[in-house]
């Protein structure tokens, strides 16, 4: 039998702790109004030093599991995106297994940076449609603030933590008139960019995981060219075009890159999907965060079409169409 993925539920978790522009201008050289006018952000949550990026996801996920009502023992497979790991093995996604109690399956980690929870929304509808895998736990966790150069202002005042989830459920394809699911995926790479967006360290050169550097403007230029590129790829895929769609939900990285992008499919700003100015970015969980935050302030209802987008680190970038 034919199967496809549906979204049955999200979850998401902040941490407790808030830092805001104005905090960060006793950090750097910055101010508010920089901050606010570049990027769109007001604050940013930050991870208590004992609290890992497992224990976010595992936040993320118990909440996922309640909005649906199922329980731990009816997940098969765990995939989590994420470039902040607690350790460098075992991944993220066996200790949210344990941490759960999800029976033994599979659980992997992805890193796409930025577009993570995109290749790893992808990565379980495929493994749904092969008919391997009935319910999985698709994560976005990041303790982004433990990559930071704190002394880097051009970096610092732009990242956050967080963790946002869904729960991707196999569904039999013989009825495929407006079905809900996921509808199209687009996933793109090239390495040839990775210099615009990297870490000064890594397991197999320096021994620590280094801090994020970026060229800013170079990676704003694509974000907004690229993009757009794969959400055009996800309307001609589906014979639709940018009117069809009632919510568009993008990597919040930041605000001008979200209008930029928006303007250029011709989307008005009141079907975008905007949480940036909360939480900053939290890299592969911005996505599942603003996601999560929509569906619980009721914005995104059932039956509604809605574009993911997101462009990150290596470079990777792509967009995910799903009817919720
Ligand atoms: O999630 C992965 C994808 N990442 C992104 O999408 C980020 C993409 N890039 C951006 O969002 C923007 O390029 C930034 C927000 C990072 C920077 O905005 P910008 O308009 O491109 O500014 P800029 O880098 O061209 O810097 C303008 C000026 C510079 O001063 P000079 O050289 O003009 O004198 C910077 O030194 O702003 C200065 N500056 C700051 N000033 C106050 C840089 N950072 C700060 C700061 N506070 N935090």
């Amino acid at each position: 039998m034919p199967f496809h993925s549906t979204i049955i539920s999200s979850g998401s978790y902040l941490p407790e702790k808030i830092l805001t522009n104005n905090d960060l201008t006793k950090i750097v050289d910055t101010s508010d109004e920089w901050i606010f006018q570049r990027s769109g952000i007001k604050q940013r949550h930050i991870a208590a030093d004992n609290q890992s990026t497992s224990d976010m996801a595992v936040k993320a996920a118990q909440k996922a599991l309640e909005s649906a009502g199922i329980s731990a023992n009816e997940i098969d497979g765990i995939i989590v995106a994420t470039t902040t790991p607690d350790q460098t093995f075992p991944s993220v996604a066996v200790k949210v297994q344990a941490e759960l109690g999800v029976p033994v399956g599979i659980a992997f980690d992805i890193q796409a940076v930025c577009t993570g929870f995109v290749y790893a929304l992808a990565t379980a509808d495929n493994f749904i449609k092969a008919g391997q895998l009935k319910r999985v736990l698709v994560i976005g966790a990041e303790k982004m603030s433990s990559v930071l150069d704190w002394s880097d202002r051009t970096t610092c005042v732009l990242f956050g933590d967080g963790a946002g989830a869904v729960i991707l459920e196999a569904n039999d394809s013989s009825d495929t008139n407006d079905r809900a699911g996921v509808l199209s995926t687009h996933l793109y790479a090239d390495g040839n960019m990775r210099d615009l967006l990297y870490t000064s360290g890594g397991v197999s050169t320096t021994g620590d995981s280094g801090h994020i550097i970026m060229q800013g403007r170079e990676v704003f230029k694509n974000a907004v060219n690229l993009m757009a590129a794969a959400v055009n790829a996800a309307l001609d895929e589906n014979n639709l075009t940018a009117d069809d769609i009632d919510w568009l939900v993008p990597h919040q990285a930041n605000l001008r890159i979200i209008e930029s992008t928006a303007k250029k499919l011709s989307m008005p700003m009141e079907r975008v999907v905007v949480t940036v100015q909360n939480h900053g970015n939290t890299s592969a969980a911005s996505i599942p965060l603003a996601f999560d935050e929509a569906m619980q302030a009721g914005k995104i209802k059932k039956g509604e079409l809605v574009l993911f987008e997101a462009l990150g680190g290596g470079l990777t970038w792509g967009s995910a169409l799903v009817r919720v």
